[in-house]
């Protein structure tokens, strides 16, 4: 079987689960295709998402110290997790090749397209920059992760990305993200923090109603992909964040009455009016949960770097001796 049958029988199964569950859920990690990755990047650029612009402030005000603690005679690897555009990273890259550092950057992504993008534009702003894309799922990525040990790896998790995961699914993700490092090796991991729950319940339900569009794009998926009927527009976006546990959580609510049938998969779901979709949450942390996660995983804080507006964090780890 191809990545991409393995892919599509991943995601077949999990909306058959997810559909007959009560109740009802569908994970955001099947919103990226092509137009999915688009809105995320709408997202990005809305007024109301401070999580980009905070991060790109971090790089860019610690290019330097993040360049002198990457130091190693040897060069070193860095392995990213999870591109996107790779606009904060240029940042870096960019601060690393002015100062003719040797390094190979190696961008991982679930999507080929995203890849692609980024690499044709390295090749124009960076051409003595050696890149290696490779496309795959973090998990099966983490694999072949390991084959990277000749040289020190750096590798980066930006833009709160562990943010979609359970606690239990966040120590186990970075379990596994220790057990392929060495001790001279290092992690470099966004975790948006806790601040006023206004803020936050601002970027996740945009006035623009960007953020309804990324999660009704997996309605859209499952109707092109599993020849279903999903009535799209009677599924509304709602958001709920919980400021003492720190999870924003995201659900499609049907406005109306329904019965959907996805014929790829021989299967009938009726949805009752007001019936909800749990489809992503998004974690905010403070330094004792991270803290917390960490030594469970094995790994030790060495350095955090924050924006100047006190909105996000970057925790650089290394393995736990
Ligand atoms: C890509 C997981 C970091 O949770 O903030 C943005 C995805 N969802 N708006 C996040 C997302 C709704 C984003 N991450």
């Amino acid at each position: 079987m191809t990545k991409q049958e393995t892919f599509q029988l991943e995601f077949e199964n999990h909306v058959k689960e997810g559909l007959t569950s009560f109740p009802k859920f569908l994970s955001s990690k099947y919103i990226y295709n092509e137009r999915g990755d688009q809105l995320f990047q709408q997202i990005m650029n809305l007024p109301e998402y401070y999580l980009t612009n905070a991060e790109f402030n971090i790089i860019s005000e610690h290019k330097e110290q993040l360049r002198e603690q990457l130091h190693h005679p040897d060069g070193f690897d860095l392995i990213e997790l999870g591109t996107g555009d790779g606009k904060k990273t240029k940042v870096l890259l960019q601060e690393l090749v002015d100062h003719k550092i040797d390094v190979t950057y190696i961008p991982i992504d679930i999507s080929q397209h995203a890849i692609d993008a980024l690499t044709g534009s390295l090749k124009e702003i960076m051409p003595s920059l050696k890149v290696q894309g490779e496309q795959g799922m973090y998990f099966e990525v983490l694999k072949r992760l390991a084959q990277y040990d000749k040289r020190p790896k750096f590798i980066m998790v930006l833009g709160s990305n562990i943010g979609n995961f359970q606690h239990d699914e966040a120590i186990d993700f970075l379990s596994q993200l220790r057990a392929m490092m060495n001790s001279r090796d290092l992690l470099f991991m966004g975790f948006d923090q806790k601040k006023n729950p206004w803020m936050i319940q601002r970027a996740y339900a945009d006035s623009q109603g960007v953020t309804q569009e990324f999660n009704r794009n997996l309605l859209h998926r499952i109707n092109n992909e599993m020849e279903a009927n999903f009535p799209v527009t009677s599924f509304e976006h709602w958001e709920s964040y919980d400021p003492e546990t720190g999870t924003a959580k995201s659900f499609l609510i049907a406005t109306e009455a329904c019965e959907v049938t996805l014929e790829k998969l021989n299967l009938t779901v009726s949805f009752k009016k007001w019936e909800t979709i749990h489809c992503e949450i998004s974690q905010k942390y403070d330094d004792d949960v991270v803290n917390w996660l960490a030594n469970e995983s094995g790994l030790n804080i060495v350095t955090i770097y924050e924006d100047s507006d006190h909105l996000f964090k970057d925790y650089l780890f290394n393995v736990k001796q």
